[in-house]
């Protein structure tokens, strides 16, 4: 039986309890407007993914993106959320260099934004240890495997984990950080067996996208569920509504009314 989504502000514990119940919901936000309204929806967690530099910015890949203008984006959003767990990606370069720098940016983006967490990408035995120290002194880190896109130059962008060997080291990459203390972890386009595969092998629990039914949660990045990124149609989206129409319209309207001296009317004027 599904569950009414808890009043009280959601924790990663209330996160992790809900490993293999009720699937977790998450989509990203980049401002304080769809912050409140994605909140309002009643999502489980709200990822201020490092995917404003596609959606927002209009970059080709995420690296371009800062710390700084992750801190901007988190701060913005964490205004508009009350209940929602607030979680931001740790953008390029700001985690792989060494721990010592992860710790110090991973706080600056919890103590700027107010977010409860962090995400980082990759499970290699740098990054574990690396995850382990920030869940050590109270960072909550969620994990992100399979298609990870700051690694878009190495990898290309195509399903992670088709081949038996690649298989095998993305699911000893989502071990280890499960060992290491992530409280969740995103599985980005993946076959669904190996998904599968992997949420029944770790306690954290697993958030797919383009990686099948059988994770413990979702994730969509919300320009695209809700239509506004067109050029954008990967096989895994489902639009939910069509905004680029409905913005389209509406600024036509608007534009008609001004041109056609109906806008503003007696009624908008003092
Ligand atoms: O940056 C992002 O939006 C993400 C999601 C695709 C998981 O990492």
């Amino acid at each position: 039986m599904s569950s009414a989504p808890p009043s009280r502000a959601v924790t990663v514990r209330d996160i992790r309890d809900r490993k293999g119940k009720d699937p977790i919901v998450v989509v990203t936000a980049y401002d304080v407007l769809f912050g409140r309204l994605v909140d309002q929806a009643g999502v489980d967690i709200v990822l201020v993914g490092d995917s404003a530099g596609n959606v927002v910015a209009g970059f080709k890949s995420t690296l371009p993106v800062t710390l700084d203008q992750m801190i901007y984006h988190g701060a913005a959003v964490c205004r508009g959320v009350s209940r929602a767990l607030v979680t931001v990606d740790m953008p390029f370069l700001t985690y792989q260099i060494d721990t010592a720098t992860a710790l110090v940016n991973a706080g600056r983006l919890l103590v700027e934004t107010g977010a409860q967490a962090v995400k980082l990408e990759g499970g290699n035995e740098r990054i574990a240890a690396t995850v382990a120290r920030l869940v050590e002194i109270g960072i909550p880190v969620m994990g992100h495997l399979g298609f990870t896109p700051q690694s878009v130059n190495a990898i290309g962008v195509r399903v992670q984990g088709r081949e038996a060997e690649e298989e095998e080291r993305i699911l000893a990459e989502a071990k280890r950080l499960d060992q290491a203390g992530a409280f969740a972890i995103v599985l980005e386009l993946m076959p669904a067996k190996l998904a599968e595969r992997i949420t029944a092998s770790v306690s954290a629990p697993t958030i797919g996208i383009g990686a099948g039914p059988g994770c413990d949660g979702q994730v969509l990045v919300l320009p695209d569920m809700l239509g506004m990124n067109e050029e954008f149609s990967p096989r895994f989206l489902k639009r939910y509504a069509n905004l680029a129409d409905t913005v389209r319209d509406a600024v036509r309207a608007y534009g008609d009314d001004v041109r056609g001296h109906r806008y503003p009317s007696a009624e908008h004027s003092f």
